[in-house]
């Protein structure tokens, strides 16, 4: 029979971001929870999408656990990078992390998809996806497919249209 392709993607961001949050919008409905406290190390996601099988990996952004990250690089087939468009002060932190991952070994010189959330979109002041996109000098990355999407974990609004994007990316 038809069997669905299983992937592996990182989710990764600053702590307070928002990726908790995101892969519990992609839960079956009946499998949400309201009450979501800040990853200790990291919690795996399972859900599905145009035909291909996630498995997510929801890594802490708390500084300490980051170095935690690069575990699962190499065996990744695609990354979801989350930013907090409101935290004005810490989209230097989040380029830096951004950089960090871009010039890794295991990443550099492979061509996988990178998703961006410019996440908290509902937020008074936060940034367009388009000033994301440019604090975080997205344009500049090479030899990887790229998307941005303004979105709100909260209500779910863009999520879908990423992940999407990111499947087909992958395929
Ligand atoms: P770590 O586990 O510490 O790495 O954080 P995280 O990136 O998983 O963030 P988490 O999903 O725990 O969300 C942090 C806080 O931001 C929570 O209080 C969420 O309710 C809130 N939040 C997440 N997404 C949104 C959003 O789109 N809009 C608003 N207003 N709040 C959000």
């Amino acid at each position: 029979g038809l069997k669905r392709k299983e992937v592996n993607v990182i989710v990764i961001g600053l702590d307070n971001s928002g990726k908790s949050t995101l892969l519990n919008y992609l839960r079956p409905v009946e499998a949400q929870t309201h009450d979501i406290v800040p990853t200790v190390g990291f919690n795996t996601e399972n859900f599905r999408c145009k035909g291909l099988s996630f498995s997510a990996f929801d890594m802490s952004g708390q500084s300490r656990y980051r170095p935690l990250w690069e575990n699962y690089y190499r065996k990744t087939h695609g990354i979801i990078f989350v930013v907090d468009s409101s935290d004005r002060p810490r989209i230097v932190v989040a380029k830096d992390e951004l950089y960090q991952l871009l010039t890794h070994q295991d990443i550099r010189t492979r061509n996988i998809p990178i998703l961006f959330f410019a996440n908290k979109m509902d937020l008074r002041d936060s940034l367009s996806d388009v000033g994301v996109s440019s604090s975080l000098s997205l344009d500049e990355i090479e030899n990887k497919s790229w998307h941005i999407c303004s979105s709100n974990a909260l209500t779910g609004d863009g999520v879908q249209e990423g992940i999407e994007w990111l499947s087909s990316a992958i395929k």
